[in-house]
């Protein structure tokens, strides 16, 4: 939902780190783009719609030079994607000028005051009256400072901004409120931005800003404040080091993000297990969930279907039923939590705005919640008692694909600790299931290895359908949930997802000579997955198969996509990856950019 990028360097030119930052934060959104500079006492901007490639040329971004500057790539909510509503916006003198990612819910009512006022607007944009605020708290305060903090504390809604203004050009202000916003500290230079790949090549030193936070960076300082309470903010007690290298957030040498992030998905297993082995958060978790009365999960996307899969694990295991819910009906659940209640909220962002209120209603019934995370400090986790991290490292690529097996490792990490705790599995049993998680990454990467080429080919084959079915069973549904979103987000073909049994009831009648439906063999369930077989070859479906070669399947099957054997709560690992691969292949044979599907952003920080 936006990106935001600041630099404010001692010398030089900031424009090529603003871009570079630009690109990194593509993923968040790629409607429009625009910068911002201060050349000796002047704001200049270009801005346009497009993707940022386009854009910087289309614009001559590169024309510009200043030490400071600030940048901005747009998911549009308020106005069209079009050259006046890309960011940044400026006031009527045109000095102070504005990017912003969030919603502010006000924007009508201050818009109003400020036109009577005399101010004029160009755009549609709620992000404009920040500008015109800020311009208009200055005629009253005289210090830049004070009318920035004074216009702050007007803005209902999310927001994370960065602003500059030619009176002060060495300087770049912000404010966060629900809406992600790194400060980063180099050398000669220091960085504000949504999202740390941004800077990530210049520093690893990093300040992850909280709701209320607001300030300003130079060259050579940072100021934070809580703009609320004016309370200041230690700033050299709050800086850490990130572990994440460049190369992390670089392509390394594959054609799209999501193909390195799918082929990543053996290393980020391990650093997960390694990581969360000993951690003490995860054996919190567990206990909470122990002795838990009721355990909710909830989640968005991605994330949701690996709270299905720890639906599954917590019944295997520890013999608990989990009500898992989609993060933004969280409205369903008011009144109903109680104090013994125990909520799990997973987020591979940590800032998905659902997923955040789902947090703050359980909280507001004295629910306890457990956050699992991928972006550390991020606002889920910091608003719950308990947060657990997977190790993934940053994922670009818009649709997940490391962080949702790495997510399914931490799920049946916690769930195996819960079942021990409350005594439903023994020791030796707790060291089997450890003793297979510590293979997860090895099955990943096989099912990597076996099934790319075969899926190349079908792939080219699958291109041309314009509907699918992924139909499993227990372990699989979820799985085939998670690759239905795959195929539908990034290669804009229909995809359902249903539990095989399920879909005699309805969904079958859909299929004619050629309709294409994926069947992923987990083991438990050959036998009824074959009655499903034969009902759809029946009916003429093309009938493919994903998974080890089941001879009973393969003999009735028209394709076969090989994945390794795996025990039973492993299946994930081995039959997810395929479906990745699938969705990444027919999106690149039909020529889209995976890795920045249309109308989606990485992030979303509204509801
Ligand atoms: O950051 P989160 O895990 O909270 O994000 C949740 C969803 O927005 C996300 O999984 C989305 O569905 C992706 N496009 C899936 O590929």
């Amino acid at each position: 939902m936006c990106g935001i990028i600041g630099v404010a360097a001692q010398k030089g030119n900031v424009v090529p780190l603003i871009i570079g930052g630009l690109k990194r934060l593509e993923y968040r959104g790629y409607d429009s783009a625009g910068i911002a500079v201060v050349s000796g006492s002047t704001v200049s901007v270009r801005k346009g719609a497009g993707k940022i490639e386009h854009v910087v040329v289309a614009k001559g971004f590169e024309e510009l030079n200043g030490s400071t500057g600030i940048g901005h790539t747009r998911w549009a909510t308020h106005g069209a994607p079009n050259d006046i509503n890309a960011h940044p916006h400026t006031d009527c003198t045109g000095s102070i000028a504005v990017v912003h990612n969030g919603i502010i819910k006000n924007y009508a009512e201050l818009k109003e005051e400020l036109v009577a006022r005399g101010h004029r607007f160009s755009s549609e944009t709620d992000t404009e009256v920040i500008a015109h605020l800020i311009e208009e708290e200055l005629r009253r305060q005289g210090s830049f400072r004070h009318a920035f903090q004074e216009a702050v504390k007007r803005l209902e809604g999310s927001f994370a901004i960065a602003v500059l203004y030619s009176g002060e050009p060495d300087r770049i202000y912000f404010a966060k409120k629900d809406s992600p916003l790194v400060v980063g500290l180099g050398r000669g230079a220091n960085f504000l931005a949504s999202d740390i790949p941004a800077f990530l090549e210049h520093t690893r030193r990093v300040i992850v800003l909280r709701d209320g936070e607001a300030g300003w960076i130079t060259s050579q300082e940072v100021h934070i404040e809580n703009v609320y309470t004016g309370e200041s903010v230690d700033v050299p007690g709050r800086v850490r080091t990130i572990s994440w290298s460049p190369s992390m957030a670089a392509k390394g040498g594959y054609p799209h993000f999501m193909l390195k992030e799918i082929h990543e998905q053996p290393r980020a297993l391990r650093d997960t297990f390694y990581g969360l082995s000993s951690d003490e958060s995860l054996a919190k978790a567990a206990e909470l969930l122990a002795g838990a009365e009721r355990i909710y999960v909830t989640a968005a996307g991605t994330s949701f279907h690996a709270g299905l899969l720890f639906d599954y694990y917590m019944l295997r295991l520890a013999g608990r039923t989990v009500r898992a819910f989609i993060a933004s009906e969280y409205e369903w659940f008011k009144g109903v939590p109680g104090r013994g209640d125990v909520l799990l909220a997973i987020s591979q962002s940590g800032e998905t705005m659902d997923t955040l209120k789902a947090v703050r209603l359980f909280k507001e019934h004295g629910a306890r919640v457990i956050a699992l995370s991928n972006v550390y400090e991020s606002a889920i986790p910091r608003e719950s008692g308990i947060a657990i991290y997977t190790r993934a490292g940053p994922e670009i690529g818009v649709a997940a694909s490391k962080t949702f097996l790495t997510q399914a490792l931490a799920l049946l990490l916690l769930a195996g600790h819960a079942a021990r705790i409350s005594g439903r599995i023994t020791r030796d049993e707790m060291a089997e299931i450890m003793s297979a998680a510590s293979k997860a990454n090895r099955l990943a990467q096989r099912a990597i290895s076996v099934s790319e080429g075969v899926v190349r080919t079908v792939a080219k084959w699958f291109s041309k359908k314009g509907n699918a079915y992924i139909l499993s069973r227990g372990i699989g549904v979820p799985i085939a949930m998670e690759g239905a979103l795959k195929v539908k987000e990034i290669s804009y073909i229909h995809a359902e997802a249903y539990p095989a049994g399920e879909s005699k009831h309805g969904p079958i009648a859909l299929i004619e000579p050629g309709f294409p439906v994926f069947f992923l063999l987990v083991d438990q369930h050959l036998k009824e997955l074959k009655g499903n077989v034969m009902e759809m070859k029946a009916r003429g479906a093309t009938v493919v198969a994903v998974g080890p070669p089941r001879s009973e399947i393969l003999s009735e099957s028209d394709i076969h996509i090989p994945a390794p054997e795996a025990p039973p709560l492993l299946e994930p690992f081995t039959l997810t990856p395929p479906l990745q691969l699938l969705a990444y292949y027919t999106a690149v044979s039909l020529g889209y950019n995976p890795d920045k599907p249309r109308n989606l952003a990485k992030t979303v920080t509204v509801e």
